[in-house]
């Protein structure tokens, strides 16, 4: 058993303190009270509740539509779960882009309404400056570059970024950690891109698509799990298939309804 392991809350410099022993991240998102615990009693260092669930808990096309009042809502109850894991918000599209003040402002709120620990922002170098700000607020703020999903309309797609060289995704992540993030999401990223980005940071990286030389990995849960196939990208592994356990489950019970074998006299008062 690691060190970590042994913790009873996870906080920031935790990660500091794993990326210098070289000891992977385990993270993951979850939107609801019941999810959350079952990963924060198995161990995962932070939980995310990333914009991800306009498509998995809202069925969206894509995250765009998320406001900021769900991603309370969802934070509120991943919140009353989780005892150990370090909570991260999603700051969906249009809550940090007005004007630094009202992205303040919004921040603050979360923070402040879901007792949330830090909040995550895409954006490289033109988000430097704000999250200077609100590092300067009190805020723990978490970057996310690469394929930027809440850029997917301006860049015509969800596209892997770094195929043609690092240096740019490079100068982004430092902008990142010069402004103050703890840490930086690199999605979609090649992996030589993502491993040279995680060699030169002293932050810790969090990959999701960008190989195994991120300092850590997340996952999207309905993903990992096997509770959502609308699409599957290349990037995740399925550790369970819990949409047929609980669709045979599920067949299972209107049978024994329709055959009055449920409820038992067990059942009954
Ligand atoms: O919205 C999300 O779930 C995310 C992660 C997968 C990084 O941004």
């Amino acid at each position: 058993m690691s060190k970590i392991s042994e913790l009873k809350k996870i906080n920031v410099n935790t990660f500091k303190l794993m990326k210098v022993e070289g000891e992977k991240i385990a993270t993951l998102t979850a939107y609801d009270y019941t999810s959350a615990k079952i990963l924060d009693e198995a161990g995962v260092e932070l939980i995310l509740v990333g914009d991800s669930l306009g498509s998995v808990m809202n069925g969206y096309e894509n995250s765009i539509p998320v406001t900021l009042d769900e991603i309370i809502y969802h934070c509120k109850s991943v919140k009353r779960a989780a005892k150990r894991a370090f909570l991260v918000a999603d700051m969906p599209f249009g809550s940090y882009q007005v004007s630094d003040e009202k992205a303040i402002e919004n921040c603050i709120r979360v923070i402040k309404e879901t007792g949330f620990e830090a909040v995550k922002i895409e954006g490289g170098k033109n988000r430097a400056a704000l999250i200077r700000k609100l590092t300067d607020a009190g805020i723990l703020v978490m970057g996310h570059i690469g394929l930027m999903p809440q850029m997917v309309n301006v860049m015509g797609g969800y596209k892997i970024q770094g195929r043609t060289g690092h240096e740019e995704l490079l100068s982004d992540a430092l902008a990142l950690e010069e402004a103050g993030a703890f840490s930086i999401v690199l999605e979609g990223v090649v992996a030589s891109a993502a491993r040279i980005i995680s060699k030169n940071l002293t932050i810790p990286t969090i990959g999701i698509g960008a190989g195994a030389g991120c300092d850590g990995q997340i996952l999207v849960y309905h993903d990992v799990f096997g509770l959502f196939d609308d699409y599957t990208p290349k990037f995740v592994k399925k550790y369970a298939d819990l949409k047929t356990v609980v669709n045979e489950a599920c067949s299972k019970y209107i049978d024994d309804v329709k055959t009055v074998n449920f409820p038992e006299d067990k059942h009954t008062f």
